[in-house]
């Protein structure tokens, strides 16, 4: 499989101010040394708990944010040698259409679609940073892209208000893809909607990726939306990726524990199963400051004193399987006895 981009020691850390000048008196840690590679045509899903930092690693990604520190490596092919977009210029970027080719949906399709722009200029608009089109090619375009994701040339003159919540998101799904974009981030894009529409959007997603051979960073809470739809699954927590492998294989195998306490929320409906979920202790430390060693030792059920000097880093555990844990290679057995999972 060929990489399509690569996360090298990615970090964003935001500013915190304070005091009556609003002197930087901290910063927020949200991603503190991402590594991960992204092959193209995957669909990897990104999942972890509130704050852990997945929004921010899409927006890093797509250049929405500049990132403090790290590298992006985009392989661009066809040709053109790989780029580190993480420094880009903002000009750069508009150069090299680094906006064209990666895009991302956002979850809730009400906040992020203008309510005063008609649809026909809403898909329009990232289009003007490309070269321009006549009026009748751009009108053909927008008709073609709201035939991809399932609308009509009915829909052309209307306002989002107009539309119900999936309309609107494949609505945003043909903004995003306007640009004939190679990598899109889902931001959590079906997690806004009633239950009964999400899995036409999956549905959509899927065949989208298929038709114009995109590669999908999938960002959810939903473990079985990420089950069913991506092929790699990666776990973050406190701003670090800690463990990442193929999708069913992390759904048998998982070997960090803060992924067993994860799948283990999985609501399963034999009683009898019920009392195997690992309840982690305490709350996710603040990223202001993130605990030294191991950054999950505090809440981990297996932590040992190396775990509060030493931090753990991503390694090979099985093929194409990564984790990082002290006691990886224990864990299974002692979820089992622990927890009788
Ligand atoms: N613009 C910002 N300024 C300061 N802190 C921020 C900003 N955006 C995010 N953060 C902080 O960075 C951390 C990571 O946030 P992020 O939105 O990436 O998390 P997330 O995993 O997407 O969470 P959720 O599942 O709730 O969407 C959080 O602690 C958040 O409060
Ligand atoms: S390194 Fe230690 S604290 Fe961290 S997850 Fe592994 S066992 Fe738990
Ligand atoms: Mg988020």
């Amino acid at each position: 499989m060929k990489k399509l981009i690569e996360l090298r020691d990615l970090q964003k850390h935001y500013p915190v101010r304070g005091g009556i000048l609003r002197h930087q008196v901290g910063s927020v840690k949200a991603l503190d040394g991402i590594d991960l590679d992204i092959y193209r045509g995957e669909c990897l899903g990104l999942v972890g708990e509130s704050g852990c930092g997945k929004t921010t690693t899409g927006k890093a990604i797509i250049r929405l944010h500049r990132p403090t520190g790290g590298q992006i490596i985009y392989h661009r092919g066809n040709g053109h040698a790989p780029v580190d977009i993480a420094t880009m210029s903002p000009g750069a970027l508009k150069r090299e259409d680094i906006r064209g080719r990666l895009q991302m949906v956002f979850q809730d399709p009400t906040t992020s679609l203008n309510p005063r722009m008609l649809v026909k200029n809403i898909i329009a608009e990232p289009l003007r940073e490309q070269p321009p089109l006549g009026s009748r090619e751009l009108e053909g375009r927008i008709l073609e892209l709201l035939h991809l994701v399932g609308l009509t040339q009915d829909h052309y003159l209307r306002y989002p208000h107009e539309f119900s919540g999936g309309q609107r998101q494949r609505l945003a799904v043909a903004r995003a893809i306007a640009t004939n974009p190679e990598f899109l981030v889902l931001d959590e894009p079906t997690s806004a909607l009633d239950v009964s529409v999400q899995a036409q959007i999956l549905n959509l997603l899927q065949e989208l990726r298929q038709q114009l051979e995109l590669t999908y960073l999938f960002v959810t809470h939903h473990l079985l939306v990420v089950k069913y739809i991506s092929n790699r699954l990666a776990v973050m927590y406190l701003g670090k990726v800690v463990e990442i492998a193929p999708t069913p294989q992390l759904f048998v195998q998982a070997s960090h524990p803060y992924t067993h306490a994860l799948l283990s929320g999985i609501p399963i409906p034999d009683a009898s199963q019920r009392s195997r979920r690992i309840v982690l202790q305490g709350d996710v430390p603040s990223p202001l400051n993130p605990p030294a060693g191991c950054r999950f030792h505090t809440r981990c059920p297996f932590v040992i004193d190396r775990c509060r000097e030493e931090e753990p880093f991503l390694e090979l555990f099985s093929e194409e399987h990564r984790v990082a844990c002290h006691r990886k290679d224990e864990i299974e057995r002692l979820v089992r006895d622990r927890f009788g999972r």
